[in-house]
């Protein structure tokens, strides 16, 4: 035998040398969920670990998350019923707590990069991305809410917006818009491929935010399809985003490479809350252990080709790479 494969992995050394992925805390995005008050860390039961923080926790939390070298966050807003509406004025409401929190973790912190969400969701009584008309999406009429959403977010200091609601042209729309209002720094993180998975379950828990009628397949992607990722990319690129995210990770490998070999722009892929879910589940009934486990599916999220992870597994993974 003149070949023997098993010679470059027979000392912790030689793996370590020849490892072909590493994955650097600095491509880790943590996102939290962030709700109006104060002294509140409320754990959400289909993501343990994971809470709904108010402004005072949650600045505490981020100044230790940076203790083990994260500077990547994305912030998710958890409304109250009574401020939501039709047409999700509250997103850019002046008295809005997320729009405050944001200016405040940008003042405490302004060396991190914060990322925050430009969608109807969290703020409409329909609980769906889009203006909803006679059951149907309006895409047209939803792009200068989501716009507006986005310059009031630039505004208070965010670094990155990110659209996760998957209408038509707004990209585009977002970026002239910014561009207007005078944030051209202000970038854009598209949702590009955002399926329309099972997995967003525990996510809608967390932030109230499920669909009160229908279901949202008529603007997230079908998960059998692949090809369509790329007209999806096509636009996003011509439309002047800086990143393209695919969502969710763990099932959609082959999306995440396939991207990844066809465009230049840096690919992001959200590592989702259902897929945390299942991970966890199956580690707290002791059928999968959480210290290789955990490590193993981001790995093999970066192998596929995702050059930044969101990922609610960041702090863990952080903590376990210091003791090591
Ligand atoms: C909605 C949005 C969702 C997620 C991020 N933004 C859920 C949805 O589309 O209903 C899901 C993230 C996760 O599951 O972790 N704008």
């Amino acid at each position: 035998m003149q070949i023997r494969p098993r010679r470059n992995r027979k000392s912790p050394a030689i793996r370590n040398m020849v490892r072909e992925t590493r994955l650097d805390i600095a491509q880790l995005v943590y996102p939290f969920f962030l709700v109006d008050g104060k002294g509140i860390q409320n754990e959400i039961t289909s993501m343990p670990g994971n809470y709904r923080w108010s402004i005072d926790q949650l600045l505490k939390e981020i100044e230790s998350c940076i203790g083990y070298g994260i500077q990547q966050y994305a912030l998710f807003p958890a409304v109250e019923e009574q401020l939501k509406d039709r047409i999700a004025s509250y997103s850019y409401a002046e008295d809005n707590f997320y729009l405050d929190a944001i200016q405040e973790i940008k003042k405490a912190f302004p060396q991190i990069v914060l990322i925050t969400d430009v969608a109807m969701d969290p703020y409409s009584s329909d609980g769906h991305d889009g203006i909803v008309k006679n059951g149907e999406i309006e895409n047209d009429a939803t792009l200068p809410i989501l716009a507006k959403m986005a310059i009031a977010q630039a505004e208070a200091g965010a670094d990155i917006v990110a659209p996760s609601d998957m209408m038509d042209g707004r990209v585009g729309y977002l970026r002239n818009e910014l561009d207007e209002a005078g944030y051209s720094q202000t970038s854009i993180m598209s949702y590009t491929a955002k399926y329309a998975s099972a997995f967003y379950g525990p996510f809608r828990d967390a932030l109230d935010s499920a669909p009160k009628a229908g279901d949202k397949k008529s603007y997230q992607m079908d998960p059998a399809n692949k090809r369509e990722a790329f007209i999806e990319a096509d636009l996003d690129t011509a439309e002047g985003a800086d990143f393209l995210m695919v969502k969710p990770a763990t099932f959609y490998l082959d999306v995440i490479h396939a991207l990844k070999e066809s465009y230049s722009l840096p690919i992001a892929a959200y590592n989702v809350s259902g897929e945390c879910a299942m991970l966890m589940a199956a580690c707290e009934k002791g059928y999968l252990n959480y210290e290789t486990a955990m490590p193993e599916m981001l790995t093999s999220i970066a192998r596929a080709g995702a050059d930044i992870i969101l990922t609610y597994f960041a702090k863990d993974y952080a903590k376990m790479n210091a003791a090591r």
